[in-house]
């Protein structure tokens, strides 16, 4: 293994800057590149099937703009290009992170026939106020059709987090301009915006949540994700969510190594779940934390159908409403029991909470067989940042390691640190050297756990002072309270510790495969051979080729 610093990459920003990287709340927004111009775009859904329209909706300063399309995948391949197209500046409503940016419709064209299933990302070009060129990026997905696909996966990109995340126009489901003092973060986000700077393309040395440093006795943490944001001007957000963090690396180490992929929103899953019916494997990846209750459904009558389901994944936490034909994302988080519609009648199942809240019944465990309040933080701030890079290894035996060459007690990808930043878990005890589900788990019959790593849900320590601390215990505080009722200190302790598993489960007529890390497409990304072994046993298996 690469011997790791032991100091904290800098970018060049002052201990005040520093602070405001990671405290501060900061966002694209209209007129944000004021005397150099700017040119923006967001297009009318998240995906289309092939012979549809695409209808994207531009703002830019300049009156002139071209505009180049290309596939991103094992290769990226040009398929549209335009120059000379006419753009104005249009108006913005100041909440437009909530209701949408309303922009006039400024330009359409068909998805060719010959559009394969992918990630298409947009580029436009304009000059700007100074003479300099102006640029922004959009992303559109174009979705298979229908009909029976052998051989073929069908990757759901994870775009209910991407919009949960996704920081322009000021507001998100984490920080926002919302409420009388303009300092709460939003429950309803629209698709009626464009993405936040690095969702859809960043430059390599970009840096990751997880901390790629050795950190030295009592160092106060340091957050060299958010640091780089604010020094080089993308969104706070980029490490959090997006194709460009996430769920790509999936997508082009499938296409590298001679699958054939396909790919579509959670909006497929949602409006369209006869989607996954062509398919005999279906896989979700990278940081996929918000679901509809209709996504689940069409996950689990899938796999119970006889098809096979494998998340490589982690943080399975919020119900998510869809509204308005799916251009509004709902999801009240926190003050869900407070202000939550669903529990002032209709149907406190569909509320917008944890999962794993008893008024809705329904834990993630259900489906994909991890809790995301079992597990959590590691890797970063002051949750395990000198904790396992890998995943410990307890069933090598299990097919899903077979020609790795691993052993019991060996960290799987740990190199290429897999292990964080958020991670799923379960309740679960070892007897015999052997982890094996607690009986009020959750766990799916027949769950098998193949690797556990710690977790933390709160920051503790004595040596760094509360105002250096910016995971502290709010998060556990909440699950306390979620869970059990109240936010005390002896329900803290009962969820405090955290875990991170690879599990697996038979379940009806077919199987689940779940790796609950954000951060497994690391290893694809950065090309750890047992992380691809892994990844490839499990989609040969459910393909049927192995
Ligand atoms: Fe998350």
């Amino acid at each position: 293994m690469t011997q790791l610093p032991n100091e904290f990459p800098d970018f060049g920003l002052t201990p005040e800057q520093r602070r405001e990287a990671v405290r501060g709340h900061y966002y694209e927004w209209p007129g944000i590149d004021g005397s150099s111009g700017e040119i923006w775009c967001y297009g009318d859904r998240f995906s289309y099937r092939p012979g549809e329209t695409v209808v994207l909706h531009i703002s830019s300063t300049a009156p002139r703009f071209s505009i180049h399309i290309v596939r991103d995948g094992r290769v990226e391949t040009k398929v549209f290009e335009k120059t000379g197209l006419s753009a104005r500046w249009q108006d913005t409503p100041d909440q437009c992170s909530v209701e949408g940016c309303g922009w006039e419709a400024s330009f359409e064209f068909r998805i060719g026939d010959d559009w394969s299933s992918g990630a298409y990302r947009v580029t436009l070009s304009a000059e700007g106020r100074d003479g300099q060129p102006i640029q922004s990026h959009h992303l559109f997905i174009v979705a298979p059709l229908p009909g029976r696909k052998p051989g073929r996966v069908l990757q759901v990109a994870a775009t209910g987090t991407w919009l949960a995340y996704n920081t322009w126009g000021g507001s998100n489901h984490y920080q926002g301009i919302t409420g009388p003092n303009r300092d709460q973060y939003a429950t309803m986000v629209s698709t009626q915006r464009p993405w936040c700077r690095g969702f859809v393309v960043l430059p390599k040395d970009a840096p990751r949540v997880p901390l790629e440093v050795a950190v030295p006795p009592k160092t106060v943490p340091r957050y060299p994700h958010m640091e780089w944001a604010f020094a080089t001007g993308h969104s706070k957000k980029y490490a959090s969510s997006g194709w460009a963090s996430y769920d790509s690396h999936f997508f082009r180490f499938a296409e590298r190594t001679g699958y054939q992929i396909d790919l579509a929103s959670q909006h497929e899953l949602h409006f369209s779940p006869e989607i996954l019916d062509g398919y005999d494997c279906v896989v979700f990846v990278g940081h996929d934390e918000y679901w509809t209750w209709e996504m689940r459904d069409a996950v689990d009558a899938y796999v119970e159908r006889g098809g096979h389901a494998a998340r490589f994944a982690g943080n399975f936490m919020w119900q998510t409403r869809l509204e308005d034909e799916g251009r509004r994302q709902v999801c009240y988080k926190y003050r869900a029991r407070a202000e939550d519609p669903a529990y002032r009648g209709d149907d406190v199942t569909r509320a917008t909470n944890s999962w794993e809240a008893p008024e809705i019944g329904r834990p993630g465990s259900a489906t994909f067989g991890l809790n995301a309040t079992r597990g959590v933080y590691a890797g970063w701030g002051g949750c395990a940042p000198r904790g396992v890079r890998g995943f410990p290894v307890y069933r090598p035996e299990h097919w899903a390691f077979a020609g790795t060459g691993i052993y019991y007690g060996d960290l799987l990808g740990a190199d290429s640190h897999v292990y964080g930043y958020e991670v799923d878990g379960l309740d679960f005890e070892i007897r015999g050297g052997l982890p094996y589900p607690t009986a009020t788990s959750g766990a799916p019959d027949g769950l098998q756990v193949l690797a556990v790593g710690m977790a933390s849900q709160v920051e503790e320590s004595a040596d760094i002072p509360i105002e250096d601390q910016f995971l502290t215990d709010e998060d556990g505080r909440f699950t306390a309270e979620t869970l059990f009722g109240e936010a005390s200190d002896a329900n803290l302790d009962k969820v405090k510790r955290g875990n991170g598993m690879i599990v697996n489960f038979p379940r009806g007529k077919g199987e689940v495969f779940h790796a609950g890390s954000c951060e497994w497409v690391a290893g694809l990304l950065r090309q750890d051979a047992m992380v691809e072994r892994v990844t490839k046993n499990v989609l040969d298996r459910y393909l049927g080729k192995s």
